[in-house]
């Protein structure tokens, strides 16, 4: 079978870690497709990076088609067919995701405009790096630029559903895969609405199933909007596997598809089309999957008068940072 081009951005860091020997043992692309994974860092990362693939071959996977690691972007996105933009910086305690916006924006002009450049004319993308809502939104300016639409761009909030729906199996005494059609709207920032509204456990909605709506408000909220700094506070550096884990389902799903009946939580570009979302943002919606790479926002689902003020006041958010990266979108 030919091989599939996989890029990786900041491999050698923490997420890459933990997301290389995944993808090389078929976790995004099924078991029997070969890959090749195209890894980019920074110069000074690039010893470490030496050793990241070391100890990828060290693995010995099977599927393992062929190594690159590379400084130049243009190489690392080289007919890159899925690309993982993990490579930036991450907050420390006391900071907000936000607050990385100055440092961590001017990286994705370069890589947006690399990936339109370079990669292959069907490739998508998922940006990992924080904040990743604004970050997506300023590659899919700079690919813009060079010919490449929006919907090649999405962002991860994966992960912020994975957190919701393993919440509410804990608080029901069920298991995970009990619960389903978690919906994480807005920004990946405490600001962003897990919404429980259409979530089933065992095929029930679920607020009822938990039967508790002051633990849904101040406890399951609050605990699915902030768990970011609580694993920072708790590991003293931020989440790693989760975060890859969360990558290679979002990309999976992108791929090779949502199950038929289900969907999942994914910030793509908002044409102004759905749920009042303002046009020109990267919000996190329901989407379904077909799997060639697509995605359609699910549409027409009810959101009580709370919701809305909450999608909202994400929207508000996500304008406010775009408003700060103004230059970065030329
Ligand atoms: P890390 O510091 O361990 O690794 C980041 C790597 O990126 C480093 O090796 C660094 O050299 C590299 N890098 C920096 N600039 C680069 C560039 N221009 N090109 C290529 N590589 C570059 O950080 P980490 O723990 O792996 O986290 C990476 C990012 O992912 C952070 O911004 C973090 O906040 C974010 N994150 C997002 C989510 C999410 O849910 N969206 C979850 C966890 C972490
Ligand atoms: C997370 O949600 O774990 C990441 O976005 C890292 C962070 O800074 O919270």
């Amino acid at each position: 079978m030919r091989p599939i081009t996989v890029s990786i951005t900041g491999a050698a860091g923490n997420i890459g870690y933990a997301l290389l020997p995944r993808i090389a043992s078929g976790a995004v692309f099924g078991p029997d497709q070969p890959v090749t994974l195209k890894l980019l860092e920074i110069e000074p990362a690039m010893k470490a990076l030496e050793g990241t693939a070391m100890e990828l071959y060290d693995c010995a996977p099977p599927l393992l088609h062929d190594v690159v690691c590379t400084s130049d972007p243009e190489e690392a996105f080289g007919d890159a067919e899925a690309v993982f933009l993990v490579g930036a910086m991450p907050r420390g305690p006391g900071m907000e995701r936000s607050d990385l916006l100055r440092a961590n924006g001017p990286i994705f002009t370069g890589q947006g405009a690399a990936i339109a450049k370079a990669a292959s004319q069907d490739v998508r993308v998922v940006v990992v790096g924080n904040p990743a809502n604004t970050n997506c939104l300023i590659a899919i300016h700079a690919a813009k630029k060079h010919g490449m639409g929006p919907e090649h761009f999405t962002a991860m909030t994966r992960l912020d559903m994975n957190r919701a729906t393993a919440q509410l199996a804990i608080k029901a005494k069920t298991q995970i895969r009990d619960v389903s059609h978690m919906i994480i709207w807005g920004n990946h920032s405490p600001t962003m609405v897990p919404d429980v509204t259409h979530a089933r456990i065992n095929g029930m909605p679920a607020a009822g199933v938990i039967g508790d709506d002051a633990w849904l408000k101040d406890a399951f909220s609050p605990t699915v909007r902030t768990r970011g700094k609580a694993i920072i506070d708790a590991r003293g550096k931020s989440s790693a596997k989760s975060a890859a884990h969360a990558a290679i389902e979002h990309m999976r799903q992108l791929k090779v598809g949502t199950a038929p009946g289900t969907w999942t939580s994914i910030a793509v570009y908002s044409t102004g089309a759905h749920y009042d979302v303002p046009e020109g943002i990267v919000y996190s919606v329901p989407v379904t999957c077909p799997g060639d790479g697509s995605y359609r926002v699910v549409e027409g689902l009810s959101c009580s008068d709370e919701v809305k003020a909450l999608m909202k006041a994400s929207a508000d958010e996500l304008v406010s940072e775009r408003e700060a990266v103004q230059d970065l979108l030329g």
